[in-house]
Order: C-alpha cells, then structure tokens, then sequence
C-alpha cells in the first residue's frame, strides 16, 4: 500500500481545499482515519491493512471499535463478506466476486456550509471503479451520499445490486417506518427494535416510489427517541421508483443498506459507461425528532425542492365541485366566486381533452392530449387567460406517463405500452403506463408536456400517474435488456421532469400519485409540492401531515379543504392552513356559514403562511397518542408564530405549550378565525412573553371532538411603558 499521506498533511490539503475551488486527489495511509463530517456527526473511515475501507460503526455516545471485516463501509460479495452486501457485480468474464481496495480521498468545499467528497475504490484484479460520493451540509447536519461506477472491462458487467448506501450503526437500534395504502398513507407508523436478521422495507411498483411504504424512515440509536431527546437519524431515498431499505442486524451491529431495489432489475453496464445511483439522503440529530426534522426541512428549502423559499399561493381545484362534467361556460362561471372568497390560483382538473374518445369518465383519452372541441371549442388559452383577467392564476392536470386502451394513441401504437407479451392485460383505473424507455415515447410525452405548458397563462400544473407496474415488459428493450426497465424508466422519467422544470422556471408543478405515490425527493427536486393523499379527511389528515413532517417541510404537502369524511369547516380549513392551503369545493353550493369561515380561513393564511412554511416546525402534541394533535411554527427571525391544535376525541381542554419562542419577546396572543359562537380564548389581545407562553402555554378555543384552534402569537407592538421597563427605570 502506498503510503503517501499523513494527518497533518490532511489538514493542510483541506485548508487549501478551502482556499482553492479545486482539489486533487489524495491517498490515505493505511490506519489512517479520516471523516465525513457535519457540524455535530462524524462517519469516520479507516483504510484497512488489506486495502480496504472500514467504518467505525456510528453510535450514540463514542465508538472506539477497531474495524473487523463486518465493519467494511461498501461490503461487496463474493469474497468473504457473508452478510448483506452493499456491492453485487458479475464481471465480464463471469467472476461472481469484487474486492474493492482504496484508491484516493477528494474533499472540497463547495461553500462555507459543503464539503464534498469523493472516495475513489477500484478492483484489485480488474479495471473496475467505483467512487463513494458524499455532499456533507455542516449547519444542518445532512450528508447526501451516491455511488459512481464504472469500468474498463473486455464486455459488459452485470449489475445485480448496487446500493446508494450502507451506513453501519452500533448499539441498540429502533426503527420507526411508515406503513400505508392508497388513503391511508402514512398513518400507520411502527418503531421498532431491529433484531438480528434483516428488515426489509421495500416496493416493486417501478414507476412510483410507495403505495404501501414511503422510502422514508427513522432510526434511533441507544433507545427510542422522541421529539427534543435522543440520537435519531432520519434516511429517505431520493428515487421515484422501487426501492429497497435494509435493516440488516448481524449480531454485532445493524447495516443499513439503502438503494434502487435490486429485485428483477440486473443491469448491463458497458465499458466506459458510468452508473449514478440515486441518492441516499441522511439527517442526524443528538437531540431528538423536532430538531432532526427542522434541520431537514432547512436543506429541504434550499436543495429539495424548487422555490423553497416563496411561500404558496391559495389554490381551488374544480375536481369535487364539477368532476368530468363541465364546459367552458361552466368553469369560466367558477371564476368569480374563486376570487371574491380570495383563492389566487385556478387548477382545471382531469376531463379537458380527447376527441374521438371524449374523456368524459377515466375510460378513454389518456394519450389524447388535445381539448375537447365540445366542451372547450377555442382550446386552453380562453380559459386561462379568462382567468387571469380576473385576477387568477391558472393551473392544469395532465397525466404524461398514461394511456388508456381506449384512445387514438393506443390505436396508433399498441407497442408503446408497458406489458408482458402472452399475458392477459392488467388494467389500473382501465390505463396502461406508455414506456418511457421508447425514444418515441420520450418525444411524444416532452410534446405534449411542452405545448400543454406553453399555453399563454398556464402557470401550474399537477403532475399526475394513477397506476404503477404490475407487468413489467417493455415491448421496445430486448429480451436481453428486460430488467433494465425499472430503473431506465424513473431516469427517463427525471430526465422529462428535468427538461419541464427547466424549460417553464415559472410554472409551479405538483407531484401526484393515486395519492401519496411520488412522496419522495427523487422527484420533488423538480417540483414545488405533492398530493399526499387523495384521502383529504381533516381527522386523518391530521396524523398523516405530522407523519410526513418528519422528512417534508409543510410547504410541500398540498392539503386541500373538501367534503371528505363531512367534517366540520372549520375543522378542515384550520388543518388545510396548516400545511400548502388549498380547496376543493363547490363554492356555490356552500352555506353563508361556511363559505364566510372558509373566506376568514384564507386571510389568516394568507397572514401566516410566511410562518408556517418558512419558519421552523416545533411538533408538540402527538396526535396518534393524544386526544388532540398540536404543532406550532416559528418564524426564522423568531419574532412571529402560530399554535395550531385538533381536537380529535373528547378531552379535558389544557393548554398547549409552544416551544421555540423568543423567550425575551413579547407576543400579542390572537385566535385567528375563531369559530362561529365560540367563546374568546382566555389570553385574546393580551402581550405575553416568550418564556411566559413557553411555560404557562396558550388555551385554545376546541374543547370537543373536530374542533380546531389556530392561535396567532404576533409581535407586540413596544409599549413606551415597556420600553422604560427594559431599562430598568420604571415599575409595572
Ligand atoms: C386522481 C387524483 C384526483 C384527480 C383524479 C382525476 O385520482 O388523485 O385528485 O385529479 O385523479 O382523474
């Protein structure tokens, strides 16, 4: 081994890294450890005798461990390693084996907050490469890591399972994941100890990430952990389609192997080609869920997902007030009533296009991207630009990735749909999902995207994919190629998404997926929000957004007022403002009563949602273990929050302490939009300081089941009295 490279030599390059943009690559002396680090975790590495790179396993408290061959930070198999591997290659000549030795260490910094770097490994018996690729954000303590591979062999080598990660963890560990269906996503969280054997969450849906499962979980480290204690790292893979989290409890340690689900998908790897793994996203907090989840939701704003840092407009979505049934007289007439109850963005649902098949139900015309003569003789542009001059944006559905047997497009090109020859259709919501991997489908759906988004006024658009995988054929790929459709679709995918986000910077795009199906930041990169349910029940809405606040930010999760489950208005609206406000409502059809809570509920959005979605998240009142779930948000500069709490079951009334405050600072208490004929809140109109709300909390107006209270604690204005008091000259 060569030996080229000693600590302090380390340190230096990394003050030249610094002062450099640049850096070459270094090698590490064998037992030499060096660090990915963020401002409080630190996975530390270690080039073995033997060449290879070890990791001391990442646990609460300190880790002395000396690397044994278990510890290997990106085991691969073949050569020793018996448990799960990170690696699984065969080589072009069939050897079923790879031994991966060191090779050099890049670290730069990108920016004062990132540092980049870059592991390069290669075979030691064949031109084969892989680089271990990190992007550590040191504030937020989130570590964004990938796989690069590659190689110089005589044909191609097979792929069998790549992992985008394989972090080793020691102590005790428990695992919290998030089990779901279609409207029921989220709502079943499960901790757990992991226990030696091998937990397995996963899905093999290829076009989507989860129905079942999202790609998101926890793990806390010597013991559970709650919201403002414990050792607690959340993962969530940033990939569209199936995946695979390993929990693999060996005896002396837990590996947690995450990555593209190496079921069915072997992939063939030309010489000089390069595999790009999705990447694994890490966030670590000493000091429990609320602090983990803040940190994500910071590096969320920033880097996973577009304009993280404009808060989002009102929308209402014509879906449940018209279904497939409208015109254009008939939504131009929705218009009006949007803008009087103060909505800023207009989203025509699904029901505009198809001709030969009318898309008059979810039978016909996906594929069919042309509107209605019928129904919309003039096209798209009339109805936005209609909507515009009145003071609306406008927003459209489209579903790219579909086609229904019954459609033009299906007559035209029966080969361009997903399924498996000699095999009796399987139809989802009667569509078939058009083969990305197609060249031609690629044309035709960018096509359609590109001249539905260039429509004079089209400045939204939801996203939409109502069916995943069941028959995995691509009629296009070769017999031999078969496996690779998996993961060559969600790339084809990206790379659509890509152009559109690129090509329209100004329309604001929503994730769809029978609900919560593209929950994940493979995608959201490219967007600005997603569905997470079709089910909109504000009672199990409630549950379900604090779930996902774990990973998202509420900015992202569109939640929209409906008739779901007939709950109260003013229930739904509090729980709507609480994340990316929206509705889905006939307002014509409302009472006085409800149409007036409904307007009150848009003006303290539009007060608060500054707070809401680009301050901090503090989770106090859990809701699947209380009578009532609470939250508050505090703004960045701390000076402005809000106190939302959903009563559930019936409940002796407390009060909710918020946390997060200026302690020093004094806030004006204010229920926004109570409810009609509730008594005032008992601290209404009164100056309170941070530290005084934080330990005597604030009483909110609910006290019975499916009631809601939405508390403003606004910056008080300084009194002169106040003033005099803050120096110390005068008595209160
Ligand atoms: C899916 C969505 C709904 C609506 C319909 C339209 O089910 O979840 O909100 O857009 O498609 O067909």
């Amino acid at each position: 081994m060569k030996l080229t490279l000693t600590l302090t030599a380390t340190l230096l390059l990394a003050a030249w890294f610094q002062a450099n943009s640049t850096a070459e690559p270094a090698t590490v002396a064998v037992r030499e450890s060096f660090a990915i680090k963020t401002k409080s975790l630190a996975v530390t590495l270690q080039v073995g005798a033997d060449g290879r790179l070890y990791q001391q396993p990442v646990q609460a408290g300190s880790s002395p461990a000396v690397p044994v061959r278990d510890d290997e930070f990106y085991p691969q198999a073949g050569d020793g390693y018996v448990w799960e591997p990170a690696l699984e290659v065969t080589h072009a000549d069939g050897n079923t084996s790879t031994v991966l030795v060191f090779d050099s260490l890049t670290q730069t910094n990108e920016t004062a907050d990132i540092t980049a770097t870059r592991i390069r490994l290669h075979d030691s018996a064949y031109p084969f490469y892989v680089t271990l690729c990190f992007k550590a954000h040191l504030d937020e303590d989130v570590i964004e890591q990938w796989i690069e591979l590659n190689h110089a062999e005589k044909s191609a080598v097979t792929l069998q399972r790549v992992e985008s990660s394989s972090l080793l963890l020691g102590g005790d560990v428990y695992l919290t994941h998030f089990f779901g269906d279609w409207a029921k996503e989220m709502l079943s969280p499960i901790t757990e100890k992991i226990t030696p054997g091998t937990k397995v969450l996963d899905s093999k849906l290829g076009v989507r990430a989860s129905q079942f499962r999202n790609p998101s979980f926890i793990l806390s480290l010597g013991g559970k952990g709650n919201e403002t204690n414990g050792t607690v790292l959340a993962g969530s893979l940033a990939w569209s389609g199936s995946f695979q989290c390993e929990f693999d409890n060996y005896g002396q340690g837990v590996r947690a192997l995450t990555g593209i689900n190496p079921f069915a998908s072997a992939i063939s790897l030309p010489a000089g080609k390069s595999f790009v793994t999705p990447t694994m996203l890490w966030v670590w907090s000493t000091n429990g869920l609320g602090d983990m989840s803040r940190k994500f939701h910071r590096w969320a704003r920033d880097f996973g997902m577009r304009d993280g840092h404009t808060p989002r407009q009102v929308l209402l979505n014509n879906w449940e007030a018209t279904g497939f049934d409208f015109d254009f007289q008939r939504i131009v007439g929705l218009y009006d009533p949007a803008k009087e109850i103060g909505t800023e963005l207009f989203l025509l649902d699904d029901g505009w296009f198809g001709n030969k098949y009318p898309r008059v139900n979810d039978h016909a015309a996906l594929g069919d991207w042309q509107p209605n003569r019928q129904r919309l003789p003039n096209g798209l542009a009339p109805l936005a630009s209609e909507a515009v001059r009145r003071g609306l944006r406008f927003g459209i559905w489209i579903e790219p990735e579909m086609v229904n047997p019954k459609s033009e497009l299906f007559d035209a090109h029966p080969d361009w749909a997903i399924r498996q020859p000699k095999r009796e259709v399987e139809l989802q919501r009667h569509q078939l999902v058009l083969d990305l991997t197609r060249p031609e489908v690629q044309t035709q759906e960018w096509n359609m995207i590109r001249s539905i988004l260039s429509v004079p006024d089209i400045s939204y658009a939801k996203w939409d994919c109502n069916r995943y995988l069941t028959q995995p054929g691509s009629p296009y790929l070769s017999p031999a190629r078969q496996s690779e459709l998996w993961v060559d679709y969600v790339n084809a995918l990206y790379a659509l998404m890509e152009k559109t986000a690129k090509t329209f910077p100004a329309t604001e795009l929503m994730l769809c997926s029978g609900g919560g199906g593209r929950a994940d930041y493979g995608a959201l990169k490219y967007f600005h929000e997603f569905w997470p349910s079709d089910n909109t029940d504000p009672t199990l809405r409630v549950p379900m957004q604090w779930d996902y606040s774990y990973f998202f930010p509420v900015m992202a999760l569109a939640s929209h007022v409906t008739h779901w489950g007939n709950r109260p208005m003013h229930f739904a609206c509090a729980v709507a403002m609480s994340a990316r406000f929206g509705m889905d409502l006939d307002l014509t059809k409302l009472s006085a009563q409800d149409k007036a809570i409904c307007a009150g509920a848009i003006i303290a959005y539009k007060q608060i949602r500054d707070v809401t979605q680009l301050g901090d998240l503090y989770r106090l009142e859990d809701p699947h273990e209380n009578f009532r779930g609470a939250l508050n948000f505090v703004s960045p500069d701390r000076r402005h929050a809000v106190v939302f709490a959903f009563q559930l079951k019936e409940g002796a009334n407390r009060p909710v302490f918020p946390q997060g405050l200026d302690p020093a600072q004094r806030y004006t208490v204010r229920e926004l939009n109570p409810a009609p004929g509730r008594e005032a809140i008992p601290q209404e109109g009164n100056s309170l300081t941070g530290a005084e709300l934080m330990a005597g909390g604030v009483r909110p107006s609910c006290a019975n089941a499916i009631e809601a209270s939405v508390i403003e604690l606004a910056p008080s204005a300084v009194s002169a009295a106040d003033t005099l008091h803050a120096f110390g000259t005068g008595s209160r």
